[in-house]
């Protein structure tokens, strides 16, 4: 596949796989560049000194680009960025904010920056800013989200900013891939997909909920608070709505949810623990190696694009 986000950074298929805190380590993040897309490593909301230990392993297993993103609410976001441009990973990804005071400097060690978007008026600002790209994000994804669909967000960025554009939220096939180069994009970012990946370190638990989810296993929490979640719906999401229901301050819903990923990510309690997912979980009925989810969401999307050009030379 041949798009601006392969050309400019040399990668074999226009694939993010998405940061994801607690998740995407090394393994996972070089497995994904090893097999040509771009694996992106999570900071989450860990300090600088653990993240450079992530990005040291992931380039004893790859000499291929990778990505390092930093949650911009993260405290030590200041301090994540200063290491990055000392340990300079091809590409770096933000969420939840504006990362234009960063930009500068990351570009000065050679590094490729992506903010992770919600809408048109955030993208046109970190365009302004300097970014090479953007995430344009879709509420269908997993994990924070912002209000706006894929579907409708992508055009609309696409057309707003003259950088290339990834489409994200709701892709895990090569019909969502071809979907979105049609809306306008140069690639997509994918996360709940890898974590059903065979490299993937979460606990079977947490897969498995995943390959078996239907189209309405997720719910969205933390609405009230003015942060929400998309997740799998189990004990702790049912008591989250209701706290929402009947009220209850910010402050209460975040102590209900303090440790949660890491729970069932890493302990497998995923009936109280927070399972973060996509809406697409429901496409997903398998565990497979990173480079078969790679080559058989490009393969699949090239089928599908050739088939409507025919279709079309028919009209
Ligand atoms: C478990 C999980 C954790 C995530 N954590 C982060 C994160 O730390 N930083 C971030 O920018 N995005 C995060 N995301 C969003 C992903 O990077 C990606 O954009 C999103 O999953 C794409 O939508 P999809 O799940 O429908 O593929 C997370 C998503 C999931 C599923």
């Amino acid at each position: 596949m041949n798009t601006a986000i392969t050309q400019m950074l040399g990668i074999k298929y226009p694939i993010f796989q998405g940061a994801m805190a607690w998740i995407s380590d090394a393994k996972l993040a070089a497995a994904v560049s090893e097999a040509g897309g771009l694996g992106i490593i999570a900071a989450g909301g860990a300090a600088a000194d653990i993240v450079r230990e992530e990005i040291r392993a992931a380039k004893k297993l790859t000499d291929k680009p990778f990505g390092v993103n930093i949650m911009l609410m993260n405290p030590e976001a200041d301090r994540i960025a200063e290491m990055l441009a000392e340990e300079k990973p091809a590409v770096v990804t933000t969420g939840a904010g504006n990362p234009a005071k960063y930009i500068a400097a990351l570009h000065a060690a050679g590094i490729k920056v992506f903010p992770v978007v919600a809408g048109v008026s955030i993208a046109r600002l970190v365009a302004r800013a300097g970014a090479d790209g953007v995430i344009a994000e879709g509420t269908e994804s997993g994990g924070h989200i912002g209000a706006h669909a894929t579907m409708s967000l992508v055009p609309q960025v696409a057309r707003a900013v003259e950088i290339p554009v990834l489409a994200a939220g709701g892709i895990a096939s090569g019909a969502g891939l071809a979907a979105a180069l049609c809306l306008g994009a140069e690639g997509v970012q994918c996360g709940t997909v890898f974590v059903a990946s065979a490299e993937c370190t979460a606990s079977a638990a947490y897969k498995d909920m995943i390959v078996k989810a239907g189209d309405n296993a997720t719910a969205v929490t933390g609405r009230s608070a003015g942060l929400p979640v998309r997740g799998i719906k189990n004990n702790l999401t049912g008591r989250i709505l209701e706290m929402e229901r009947l009220g209850a301050p910010a402050e209460a819903i975040e102590a209900e949810t303090v440790g949660s990923l890491r729970r069932a990510v890493k302990e497998g309690d995923v009936r109280d623990g927070t399972v973060m997912s996509g809406q697409i979980a429901g496409l997903i009925g398998s565990i497979r190696p990173v480079a078969d989810i790679l080559s058989d969401m490009a393969a699949e999307a090239g089928r599908i694009l050739a088939e409507k050009r025919a279709v079309f030379r028919e009209c």
